[in-house]
């Protein structure tokens, strides 16, 4: 079976008279380990997804399967559970907390979670084991970003979601944060899905699903994803 499966997912948002169906019908399955894409324009329905697999929304219909444990079918406190356990989550604006230093902020996660990795250990990993003590203001938005990831993975998550990570980067350092990325699903084995609008990303999965107007519009896999030195956008 696979790691994670997504069944008839819908979510509707009501606005006044109007709704919205942001998760039409989605379909699609993730095997352990792998690195994924999920790739679409704006507005198609990407953040919606990602936000419902890490149990901090709920779908109206349909199942999300994790690793046999169906999170659409669960209590505000299993879910509650399972967004700290199991998903580490990384957002496009870094969402460190400001008065924290670096080691501070991963260790907010890590200090509520069983078995967690040391978090200067987590900050030397994602290469910043000189500015454990800094604050994020006193860190470039690639630094603040790679705490943000050392603070997601700290937790040793079953999957790794990262939504449009590289969006306030520049070019050298969005492909640096990927590069990070990429190394946590090849050498740790962690299931990663990395939402996008950027197609260059795309080469670098073994999955990529593509989202259109709320629906899976299409999957591919790659059998060789391309190395992250080797796509420009
Ligand atoms: N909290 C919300 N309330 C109302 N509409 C929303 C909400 N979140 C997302 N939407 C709408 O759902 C659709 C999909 O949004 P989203 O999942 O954020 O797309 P993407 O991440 O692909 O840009 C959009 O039309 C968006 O306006
Ligand atoms: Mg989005």
């Amino acid at each position: 079976m696979a790691y994670i499966e997504v069944k008839h997912s819908y979510k509707r948002y009501h606005m006044g008279d109007t709704t919205i169906v942001a998760n039409n019908d989605i379909n699609f399955t993730v095997n352990r380990g792998e690195l994924v894409v999920i790739l679409g324009a704006s507005g198609a329905g990407k953040s919606t997804m990602l936000n419902i697999l890490g149990g901090m929304d709920t779908n109206d219909e349909g199942d999300v399967i994790i690793d046999g444990q169906n999170i659409a079918h669960e209590s505000p406190r299993e879910l509650t559970a399972y967004r700290r356990d199991d998903v580490g989550f990384v957002f496009q604006f870094y969402n460190l907390v400001e008065n924290l230093t670096a080691k501070e902020n991963v260790e907010l996660a890590s200090e509520i979670v069983n078995n967690a990795q040391d978090a200067t250990q987590a900050l030397k990993d994602v290469g910043l084991g000189d500015r454990i003590n800094n604050f994020p203001s006193q860190l470039s938005g690639g630094e603040q970003q790679r705490v943000a990831i050392a603070r997601a993975v700290a937790k040793n998550p079953k999957i790794l979601l990262c939504d449009e990570p590289t969006g306030a980067l520049d070019y050298a350092t969005g492909k640096q944060v990927l590069q990070i990325i990429q190394d946590m699903s090849r050498q740790r084995g962690a299931t990663v899905i990395i939402v996008t609008h950027n197609a260059a990303i795309a080469s670098i999965a073994d999955r990529v699903i593509h989202f259109r107007d709320a629906q899976v519009a299409g999957i591919d896999i790659h059998d060789q994803p391309a190395d992250i030195a080797d796509i420009t956008w």
